[in-house]
């Protein structure tokens, strides 16, 4: 997700500094930016120059204290409340005061996410969409201690990027996330009934919904990890049976079929790239 972040971010030519502390996940990050822009110049939707340019916009960096000159934080850690925090409070010891902090949450309050950190007036919740790149969308929420400054610097934030923000509720899932979540694991339990196959469920759904993409393939683009993050932390707040996640999803993701980003999670992946271009 971060990734597809940094995208829409570079091309719009502000400059990105792509934090993780997993040099592997960096090594990736690189590769999907880069395959991203020369995808686009190969379809002509970008000429080469301005793909070089969005591409050398963004800097790689494993450890919080290169998090230099830093405006807007864009937040986009897996969905756990104690690691973002650890996060967010470890980068605010050394920002500027008026640091805009944006989190990618898809089901953790923003409140509490605010709460935890040492500025809880300057965060906003921004939930992107996948993939990033190609969905202009982003749920915007405020926690109760969101000042109105924060919020408008971070609306702004978003149209000078190119996006498109709405504005949701400080509730579990926002928009998209209230249908998806319990939408893709009655799917799972579907297919662990042994009720269909994924290519069937897809089929059905695509032909007679009109969706763009059937809901297996959806899951793998998302992440079968991510699924089984969100669903917890869903379930925890709501105890809704159709937010918990089903036994399949988590043996799926104990084996390390986790969709695309490990070639496999309910279809097969051979050298397609995530984000096409
Ligand atoms: N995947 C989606 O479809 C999707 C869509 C919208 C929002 N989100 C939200 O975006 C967030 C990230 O989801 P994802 O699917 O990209 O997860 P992911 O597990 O694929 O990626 C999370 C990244 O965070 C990195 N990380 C771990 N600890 C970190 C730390 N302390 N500081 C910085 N980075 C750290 C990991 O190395 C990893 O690269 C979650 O909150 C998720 O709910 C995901």
């Amino acid at each position: 997700m971060g990734s597809g972040i940094a995208i829409t971010i570079a091309r719009s030519g502000i400059p990105v500094t792509l934090f993780d502390p997993a040099e592997s996940a960096l090594e990736r990050s690189r590769q999907l930016i880069s395959d991203f822009f020369n995808t686009a110049v190969a379809k002509g939707k970008m000429t080469p120059e301005d793909a070089q340019s969005a591409i050398s916009a963004v800097s790689y960096v494993s450890a919080i204290s290169e998090l230099k000159n830093v405006n807007v934080v864009v937040e986009a850690i897996f969905e756990d409340l104690g690691v973002k925090h650890e996060f967010l409070n470890a980068f605010l010891a050394n920002a500027a005061p008026d640091t805009l902090v944006l989190t990618n949450t898809s089901t953790l309050s923003i409140t509490e996410i605010a709460a935890g950190c040492a500025r809880p007036a300057q965060v906003v919740g921004a939930h992107y969409c996948l993939p990033a790149p190609l969905m202009k969308l982003v749920e915007m929420s405020r926690g109760l201690q969101t000042s109105d400054e924060a919020w408008q610097a971070a609306w702004r934030f978003q149209e000078a990027t190119g996006q498109l923000p709405i504005e949701t509720k400080d509730r579990p899932g926002f928009i998209l996330n209230h249908f998806c979540i319990p939408y893709h694991n009655d799917v799972i339990r579907m297919i662990e009934s042994d009720i269909a196959a994924p290519e069937e469920i897809d089929r059905a759904m695509k032909s007679a919904l009109g969706f763009a993409m059937g809901p297996c393939e959806l899951i793998d683009l998302i992440g079968l990890d991510t699924q089984l993050r969100a669903s917890e932390a869903f379930f925890a707040v709501t105890n809704d049976p159709r937010h918990a996640p089903p036994p399949l999803l988590r043996r799926m993701v104990a084996a390390g079929q986790l969709g695309r980003k490990t070639k496999g999670g309910f279809y097969n992946y051979s050298k397609d790239a995530i984000f096409g271009g």
